[in-house]
């Protein structure tokens, strides 16, 4: 089968498409045929060698994170899916296999998708949704009323934040450049800043809580705009103890480089007194599942911001790397995929 293969750490050039056998469904496996893919920032990173201290994978490996297809064959012990089923999953994070037209994923990680989308669509929703659900659900804990802040809400992960956080009852203000205000305050933004022209920390204040996606000064000057004791929950930041300890159930060395490299941007939050979060999101078939409820009562959709066939994937990664889509970036596998 055709995949997109990570051969070494490295640039654009570290990734092939390579013809590789199919995989094999193992116990608890489903084996999906795969007709899209969604492309995120960690698969470059992953291509780098940024996140391997982490995720640990062994290369040769196809790469990919999240896909949308239909169950071929089931594994040894399957109880929940059978052959057929229309399934979308976030992989495994170190076994990874998304960018191939057959991947092998336990079904702890997979869950039906939902009727209306195609699997584009799908595609597009694990690892960002999952990602957004995790932070304001289960580290945020949005309620109705919380004045909640979000930086980048134009992306991949911020055009689902959004709609999750109004749909948990949030007051939404974001920030997006002029290329992507109309569409943020489509999604339900209540306010929007344009990050390239304002200071957040002189036009911003008085926050409840804060999802931060953007990392670096804007994690900074987001610690400016909250109340006294808020939380912010990052994805873009420094990895601090509590991501090793909860996260990532690491052992102690890595809660230790973790508190190492996180000692600024910790003491920063600290000055500012409120609480910090680096987050690292973890498959989970159950939360897909609330995902698709969200769809299918047309709460919650979907942005695609362009696919591309799996012979143009190089095109895909260049596309993402710009760091400028308006949702998420597709590849498909087949034509039941576009
Ligand atoms: N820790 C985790 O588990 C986890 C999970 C998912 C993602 N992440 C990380 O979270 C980050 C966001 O991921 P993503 O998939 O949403 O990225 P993305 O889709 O590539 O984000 C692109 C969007 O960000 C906007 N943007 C760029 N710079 C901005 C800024 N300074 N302020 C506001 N918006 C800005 C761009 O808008 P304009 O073109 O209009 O500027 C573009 O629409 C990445 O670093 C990713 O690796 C981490």
């Amino acid at each position: 089968m055709l995949a997109y293969v990570l051969t070494r750490y490295g640039g654009a050039d570290a990734m092939e498409l390579q013809d590789v056998p199919r995989p094999v469904a193992g116990p608890g496996e489903v084996l999906v045929r795969v007709f899209a893919a969604g492309l995120n920032p960690v698969d470059y990173k992953q291509r780098e060698g940024a996140v391997r201290v982490i995720t640990r994978p062994r290369l040769p490996l196809v790469a990919g994170s999240e896909l949308a297809g239909i169950v071929e064959a089931v594994g040894p012990g399957v109880t929940r899916f059978a052959t057929g089923d229309r399934v979308f999953a976030r992989v495994d994070k170190t076994l990874l296999g998304a960018f191939a037209e057959h991947a092998a994923v336990h079904e702890d990680f997979v869950a039906l998708m939902p009727r209306s989308l195609s699997y584009t669509e799908a595609a597009s929703l694990p690892l960002a949704g999952l990602t957004a659900l995790q932070a304001l659900r289960d580290e945020l804990e949005i309620k109705p009323g919380t004045k909640l802040f979000i930086s980048g809400g134009a992306g991949g992960v911020g055009t689902l934040a959004i709609q999750l956080a109004k749909y948990f009852g949030a007051e939404v203000t974001t920030t997006a450049s002029p290329r992507g205000e109309e569409l943020v305050r489509r999604l339900g933004a209540d306010a929007v800043v344009d990050y390239t022209k304002e200071n957040l920390a002189e036009v911003l204040h008085g926050f409840d809580a804060a999802l931060d996606l953007v990392g670096g000064e804007t994690l900074d000057q987001t610690f400016k705009i909250l109340k006294p004791g808020a939380k912010v929950v990052s994805i873009a930041g420094m990895p601090e103890p509590q991501t090793a300890l909860k996260d990532l159930a690491a052992p102690a060395w890595m809660t230790a480089l973790f508190w190492a490299i996180s000692l600024g941007i910790r003491s920063r939050a600290r000055e500012a007194n409120v609480r910090y979060r680096y987050l690292f999101m973890h498959p989970s078939g159950e939360d897909l599942k609330f995902l698709s409820r969200l769809v299918s009562e047309g709460k919650l959709e979907p942005v695609v911001d362009s696919s591309y066939p799996l012979e143009k994937i190089a095109d895909a990664f260049a596309a993402l790397e710009q760091g400028r889509a308006k949702g998420k970036i597709v590849v498909t596998m087949d034509t039941r995929g576009s």
